[in-house]
Formats: C-alpha cells, sequence, structure tokens
C-alpha cells in the first residue's frame, strides 16, 4: 500500500550542502518528494519534535545540536516509504551504518548523523503533522 513518511535533512547536512545529492538518492529509490520545506528550529520546535528523549543523556546535545542552522524537511511516498527510507538512511550511529547509506556517506557521528526518519506509521503521522498542513502535501 502506498505510504507516506518523514524526512529531515540535519543542520549538518544542510550545512555542508549535501541537499542535492541526497534528494538525488532519495528518489532513484522511487520514492516522491510530495512535501517539502527549509527552517530554522527553534528550541521550542526541537523540544517538541523530540519530546520522547527529554531526560536522556544526549537530549541537551541533540537539541544544541538541531539547533546550530538550518534543517530541511520532507514528505516521502511510496511503497513500503518507512521501511525503504529507512533502509536508505541506514543505522542511527554513522559508524555504524551499512556503507553507501546516507548516514555513513553524510553523517559524521551522534547527533550529526545527517537525515532523520519516522520508525512506524504513528511516528510518520505525528511527524508529518508536526510540519506540515495537509494543502502542503502534493500526494
Ligand atoms: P534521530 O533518528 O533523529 O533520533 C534521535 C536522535 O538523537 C538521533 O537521530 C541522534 O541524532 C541522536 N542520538 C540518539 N542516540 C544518541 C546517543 N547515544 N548519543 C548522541 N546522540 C544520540
Amino acid at each position: 500500500a502506498l505510504e507516506r513518511t518523514f524526512s529531515m535533512l540535519k543542520p549538518d547536512a544542510v550545512k555542508a550542502a549535501h541537499i542535492g545529492d541526497i534528494y538525488q538518492q532519495i528518489e532513484a529509490t522511487g520514492l516522491k518528494i510530495v512535501a517539502v520545506k527549509m527552517l530554522q528550529l527553534s528550541r521550542e520546535q526541537a523540544e517538541g519534535f523530540y519530546a520522547e528523549h527529554h531526560g536522556k543523556s544526549f537530549y541537551e546535545p541533540l537539541i544544541a545540536f538541531m539547533t546550530e542552522g538550518p534543517i530541511m524537511v520532507q514528505v516521502l511516498e511510496g511503497e513500503h516509504a518507512i521501511e525503504t527510507y529507512r533502509n536508505l538512511m541506514g543505522a542511527t550511529d554513522p559508524s555504524q551504518a551499512a556503507p553507501n547509506t546516507l548516514r555513513a556517506n553524510y553523517g559524521s557521528g551522534m547527533p550529526a548523523n545527517a537525515t532523520h526518519g519516522s520508525d512506524s506509521p504513528e511516528s510518520a503521522s505525528r511527524e508529518i503533522a508536526f510540519f506540515f498542513s495537509d494543502d502542503e502535501i502534493c500526494g
């Protein structure tokens, strides 16, 4: 079934000018980019997006990193979009990510792992709605 997932290019990937390369690799999987936005997260937005990690040891460095510079957010659509995009990203920690995945190629460590993607249909719905209204998605 057609599925949507949420994708984010983090401040490290945007700063290093990898937007075009990453979009090319997303499109090469067959997934369609159906919504896009560039924005600078406020501290409040970053805390809201990563609320589930509040209290963890990496929470403060994560929020500091995520508010360091502009990000790109995308909605991706296609068959098995969530799994397809997670496979393209590779493991969360770039040092553990399979060769030629986005995190292996563009991430430099933790939390600077270049990209984020939804891990379930529930998080995809929540994360898409966090950044996009229905009329901003060209499905
Ligand atoms: P992401 O997929 O966006 O989900 C939560 C983020 O927190 C993760 O990518 C990393 O950027 C960061 N993160 C997760 N675990 C750690 C960790 N152990 N140390 C530092 N950062 C982490």
